[in-house]
């Protein structure tokens, strides 16, 4: 069976790809023609796709023809230009849907690797966790895109959509986690604001598996949110990556006011320089919420999925990772 992954290149991509392969697919790597194959497993066959001109688009896919699957994986998570959140992550996927459609080959399953951004954060006050039945209340400018893209996909006519919406995901090559854990191991342990913050995690291979155990089912039509199934707060968090560091660290917490204060200056200099900042004022709305729970039952009950990894044993993984490629 023939699969494309667009975003393949990228990190959560790339464990697609191996994930793909290890199921003994035919897997078809959707990037763009400056993107960097470094971590695209052996057997992957690359595609040059122009998610950014329709009808260009619209005949590469009728060249290649139909797959099988499609993992629609390519978007941003953070960008130097605002409306590129909009343009990449919106326009871009409605691009891609109307060429399949307009070319005749649409997939047996469409997978959108969303977030759970689209929904927003959890109540602050009861902590009860993000549901699939919530009104989605996006705050930030990726989590309305990304929501945008979905409504889009799912108002077209008999198109067979699936949704992930994963929570914070991490794993060897992650950049933006990796940034605390730099932190961590320079001795400093800063923290979000005073309030314990509520967080959920999926390990990255984790979420490749249960992107392809979707794809396996016999569901379509669906959304799920993804996590490893546990809940940590930031200190636990931060407990767990010292002792796979083996360092000790100040606690640093950072009234909001000021991490704000700091979004707002590293936006607006790093755009100078066209550099997109891992903290700038979209993140800042992400990084400030104090409840990332998400339902799994669904998850559990529809696809069977127990995570391999809790946020120990990833960690460990990730240090381990990271040490040996000389990241820290
Ligand atoms: N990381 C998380 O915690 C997380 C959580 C929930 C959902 N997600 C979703 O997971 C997906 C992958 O995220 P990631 O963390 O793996 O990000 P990533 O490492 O930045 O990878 C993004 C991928 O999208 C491609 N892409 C970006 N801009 C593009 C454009 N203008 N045209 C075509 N391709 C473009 C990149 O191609 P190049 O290599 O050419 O730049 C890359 O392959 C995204 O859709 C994101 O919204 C991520």
């Amino acid at each position: 069976m023939k699969i494309l992954i667009t975003g393949a290149s990228g990190f959560i991509g790339g464990f697609l790809a191996a994930e793909g392969i290890r199921r003994g697919y035919e897997i078809h790597a959707g990037i763009r023609a400056t993107s960097s194959r470094k971590y695209l497993p052996e057997g992957v066959r690359t595609v040059t796709l122009d998610l950014d001109d329709r009808e260009l688009l619209r005949q590469q896919l009728s060249a290649l023809g139909r797959f099988d699957y499609i993992i629609h994986n390519a978007g941003v998570t953070k960008c130097n230009k605002k409306t590129d959140f909009d343009r990449v992550n919106y326009q871009y996927t409605r691009h891609f849907v109307e060429a399949l459609t307009e070319s005749g080959t649409i997939p047996k399953k469409f997978l959108y690797v969303s977030s759970i951004a689209a929904y927003g954060p959890g109540n602050p006050v009861t902590l009860e966790p993000v549901r699939l039945s919530d009104t989605p209340h996006p705050d930030t400018l990726y989590g309305v895109s990304k929501l945008k893209a979905e409504r889009f996909i799912a108002a077209q006519k008999d198109f067979p959509y699936l949704f992930i919406r994963p929570t914070g995901v991490y794993g060897p090559r992650e950049k933006d986690y990796f940034v605390f854990l730099k932190t961590v191991n320079r001795h400093l342990e800063p923290a979000m604001g005073l309030k314990k913050q509520h967080l959920t995690f999926v390990y990255v291979t984790d979420l490749a598996n249960v992107i392809y155990m979707a794809l396996e089912s016999e569901y379509v039509g669906k959304a799920w949110f993804v996590s490893d199934g546990k809940e940590y707060d930031n200190r636990e968090y931060a407990a767990i990556v010292k002792k796979h560091l083996d360092k000790k660290a100040l606690y640093l917490p950072v009234p909001l006011f000021l991490v704000k204060a700091i979004s707002a200056v590293l936006d607006t200099v790093c755009g100078w320089f066209g550099v997109t900042p891992t903290l700038n004022r979209d993140k800042y709305r992400i990084m400030r919420a104090t409840n990332w729970k998400c339902e799994t039952e669904p998850l559990q009950k529809e696809l069977g999925f127990v995570a391999e990894y809790d946020l120990d044993k990833g960690i460990e993984a990730c240090v381990e990772w990271y040490k040996r490629e000389k990241w820290l």
